[in-house]
């Protein structure tokens, strides 16, 4: 009867403390990935879609009726010249590619790429619900490289989370290939409580399985 009781306190307590750091803490991993612009494969959406960069207020309304991304992303990208990459199904803006030419801040990872010549970093992206599966993400990917290849680029960085399979889909798709795995716990949203980066050959398995 005791040690009954000693358990069900047990769980509470156990439940009390899931509860609480779940609130307080937030545990995340990242794969940082590369691609070698000397070989392209374009790959084609399932739909008819042109590419061609956007202004940034058309940018802003899109990720806006979708609740995509921060506005402030977009004028602290912008002013650091970022561009965008549009995919369009006839007028209709249904997705997009940002590409970045100085650096890259992963705010909750504590992590910044900083491109050399030749270096772009493609990311964040983001495809309309209703356009999803038809192979755009890919698309737009290669389409970028194949602007930033026809700029002289020589490697792209972006980078994927662990559990977003149809992101990593997408980048295995476009010839990415991973390099370096950062997971990082935050407490209080702020408070950089704990980041570990290792290597990251095949992503633990993913990467082969996502193929
Ligand atoms: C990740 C994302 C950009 C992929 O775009 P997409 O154009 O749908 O990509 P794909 O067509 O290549 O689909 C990739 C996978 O999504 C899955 N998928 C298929 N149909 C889908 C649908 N209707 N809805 C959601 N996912 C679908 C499939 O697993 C597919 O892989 P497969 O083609 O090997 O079967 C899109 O899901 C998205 O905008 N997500 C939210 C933002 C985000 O996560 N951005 C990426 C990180 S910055």
């Amino acid at each position: 009867m005791v040690s009954r009781i000693k358990r069900i306190r047990q769980l509470g307590l156990t439940r009390a403390i899931q509860v609480l750091t779940g609130y307080w803490a937030k545990k995340d991993t990242t794969i940082i990935v590369r691609k070698d612009l000397s070989r392209i494969n374009v790959v084609q959406a399932k739909l008819d879609v042109q590419y061609r960069w956007v202004e940034k207020a058309a940018i802003q309304e899109f990720m806006a009726a979708h609740g995509a991304f921060n506005a402030s992303d977009v004028d602290d990208f912008v002013s650091r010249g970022a561009r965008c990459l549009g995919a369009f199904v006839g007028p209709r803006l249904v997705g997009y590619v940002w590409i970045h030419y100085d650096y890259y801040r992963f705010l909750f990872f504590d992590h910044q790429i900083v491109l050399g010549p030749g270096e772009a970093f493609v990311g964040p992206a983001f495809v309309a619900p209703e356009y999803r599966g038809s192979r755009i993400y890919p698309a737009l990917l290669t389409q970028s490289f194949r602007e930033l290849a026809k700029e002289g680029f020589r490697v792209a960085y972006g980078n994927v989370g662990v559990t977003n399979t149809a992101s990593i889909r997408g980048i295995v798709r476009a010839g990415f290939r991973p390099v370096k795995r950062i997971t990082a716990v935050r407490l209080f949203r702020r408070f950089l409580a704990w980041k570990s980066e290792e290597p990251a050959e095949d992503m633990g398995g993913i990467w082969h399985e996502a193929q």
